[in-house]
């Protein structure tokens, strides 16, 4: 093989084997903080507090399904549609909320809460029937500026089966794992 040759492939390989470096030890990194970006700057607490809004108007199914949810177009057109109340005072962070409505795309919002298939997790249980405050699990996220990206709580087995030791629930194997 001809030297010039060599030294450049070995130049190519340098950069690639950097580059990929760089990449994996960025993800491993990500995954040790826990956190990951939202695609929009949401503000729980503008919505909570200056707007007025319960829990339930964006998290549609809390009270009656297992899933809270998590809101999207259709929820958010309600308020940031052409001359709608979200809109008002043209504030660019709400511009980009309504390209994803005029597309009618799905806002791709990332899952940060979360326990395995083989568990199962009834949000009507815990906060109907347990009537257990939103925070005492997900932290005061009425006081939250930016989107979610961590968690504050963090759904631990010992953590679940602790509270339901303390409030005399069941913690047989199959009441969590079905
Ligand atoms: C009931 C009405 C209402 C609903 C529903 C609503 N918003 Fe808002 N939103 C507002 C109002 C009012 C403001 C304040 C407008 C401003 O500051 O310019 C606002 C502000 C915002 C802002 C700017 C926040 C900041 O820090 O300045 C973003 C981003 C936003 N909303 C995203 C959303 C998204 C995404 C949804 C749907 C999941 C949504 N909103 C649903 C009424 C609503
Ligand atoms: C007893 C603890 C507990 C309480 C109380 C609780 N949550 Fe959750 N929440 C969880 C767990 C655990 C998950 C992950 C569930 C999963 O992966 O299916 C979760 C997930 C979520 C999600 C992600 C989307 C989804 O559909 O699961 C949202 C949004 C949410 N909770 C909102 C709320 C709101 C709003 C309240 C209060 C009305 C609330 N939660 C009360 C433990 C709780
Ligand atoms: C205006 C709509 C709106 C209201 C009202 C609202 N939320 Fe949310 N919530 C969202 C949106 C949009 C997201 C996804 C973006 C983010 O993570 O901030 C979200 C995310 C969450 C998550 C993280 C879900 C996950 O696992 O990724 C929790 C927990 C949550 N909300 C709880 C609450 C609680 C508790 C209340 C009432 C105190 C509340 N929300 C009120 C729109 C809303
Ligand atoms: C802060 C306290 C608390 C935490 C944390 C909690 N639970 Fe519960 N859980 C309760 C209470 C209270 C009930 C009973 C509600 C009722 O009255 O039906 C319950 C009921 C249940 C049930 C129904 C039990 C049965 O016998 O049918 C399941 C399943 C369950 N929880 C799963 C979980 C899982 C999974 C987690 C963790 C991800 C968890 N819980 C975390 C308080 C909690
Ligand atoms: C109150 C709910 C609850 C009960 C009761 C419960 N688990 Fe779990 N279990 C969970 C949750 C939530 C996870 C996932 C989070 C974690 O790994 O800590 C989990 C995870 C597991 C895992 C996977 C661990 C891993 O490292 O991935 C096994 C195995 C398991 N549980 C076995 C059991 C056995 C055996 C019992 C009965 C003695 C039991 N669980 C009772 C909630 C529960």
């Amino acid at each position: 093989m001809n030297k010039k040759y060599r030294g450049f492939i070995t130049i190519i390989l340098t950069f690639t084997l950097t580059y990929l470096f760089i990449l994996i030890s960025g993800m491993y990194m990500e995954v040790l903080a826990g956190s990951v970006k939202q695609p929009i700057d949401f503000n729980h607490k503008k919505h909570i507090q200056e707007v007025g809004l319960e829990c339930p108007i964006c998290h549609t199914l809390v009270q009656t399904y297992y899933r809270a949810t998590i809101p999207n177009i259709e929820i958010c057109s309600m308020c940031h549609d052409e001359g709608g109340d979200g809109q008002k005072a043209g504030n660019p962070k709400t511009q980009k909320v309504l390209d994803f409505i005029k597309k009618g795309q799905t806002i791709p919002w990332q899952q940060v809460y979360q326990v395995p298939d083989h568990v199962y997790f009834s949000h009507q249980r815990h906060v109907v029937m347990g009537k257990i405050e939103c925070a005492t699990c997900h932290g005061k996220i009425d006081q939250t500026t930016s989107p979610i990206t961590k968690v504050a709580v963090k759904h631990t087995m010992d953590n679940c089966m602790n509270c339901h030791k303390k409030s005399g629930v069941s913690n047989d194997c199959v009441a969590c794992h079905k």
